[in-house]
């Protein structure tokens, strides 16, 4: 089965107690299915998230930095020691420069970290590819959270991008994401080569939280 990472963004259903509630939802059924689900909380979330609950935690941003004189950053240092598993990378809500991306890309290595870099195109994938990530996640950003499902209505994109990626890199793993909400939508990425989802509003902002995940892997 694939991959599924749920980005809690700035959303309010997805932050303080209720991420702690979503948290426990998306482990309770994470353990129902093979899919792996890890969820990317806020940063002050984040360590409270590692604590108490037994799902992968990604941090939604880092910065390209060491520890040091660097006011209002994140080291990948820093989410390491938190309990992070990894984190996104250039989202596109929250861009980076090349540079800063493969200086990321090779910190996460020595550090073990999982880095799951964020692209709009084909181009871009191929580039981040070539640096050599974890992931990389294809995401047009017209899509995000419009709820019209990129591997439903940009499929060559998804497709073209796994291709480019593998192309550069075929350890890559790529995860394409921007309104994926349904099981459909989910299984057509799979179908497409993807190697599974990065989605955000489809489950956090869902009425019924729980429905919409179970829904999204299949279970109902
Ligand atoms: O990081 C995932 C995101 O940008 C996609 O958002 O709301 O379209 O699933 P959404």
């Amino acid at each position: 089965m694939g991959v599924v990472i749920i980005n809690f963004k700035a959303y309010k259903e997805g932050s303080g107690e209720r991420a702690l509630k979503l948290c426990e939802m998306v482990q309770d059924v994470s353990a129902k299915v093979d899919d792996y689900i890890a969820v990317a909380p806020n940063f002050l979330d984040l360590p409270e998230i590692v604590s108490k609950f037994d799902i992968d935690v990604y941090a939604q941003h880092v910065d390209a930095v060491g520890f040091g004189s660097h006011t209002g950053r994140i080291t990948a240092e820093f989410l390491k020691e938190k309990g992070a598993k990894g984190s996104l990378i250039n989202h596109s809500e929250r861009r980076l420069r090349l540079a800063d991306i493969d200086f990321l890309v090779s910190k996460f290595k020595e550090l073990g970290l999982i880095s799951v870099v964020c692209t709009n195109n084909v181009a871009t994938t191929a580039a981040a590819a070539a640096l050599a990530p974890d992931y990389v996640a294809i995401e047009p950003p017209e899509l995000i959270g419009s709820g019209i499902p990129v591997s439903k209505a940009e499929p060559e994109i998804v497709e073209n991008s796994v291709r480019a990626a593998k192309d550069v890199n075929e350890e890559v793993k790529v995860l394409c994401g921007a309104g994926i909400s349904k099981h459909e939508d989910y299984i057509t990425a799979l179908d497409l080569g993807a190697d599974g989802v990065l989605l955000a509003s489809g489950i956090v902002k869902a009425e019924d939280q729980r429905k919409a995940l179970e829904e999204l892997v299949g279970l109902r």
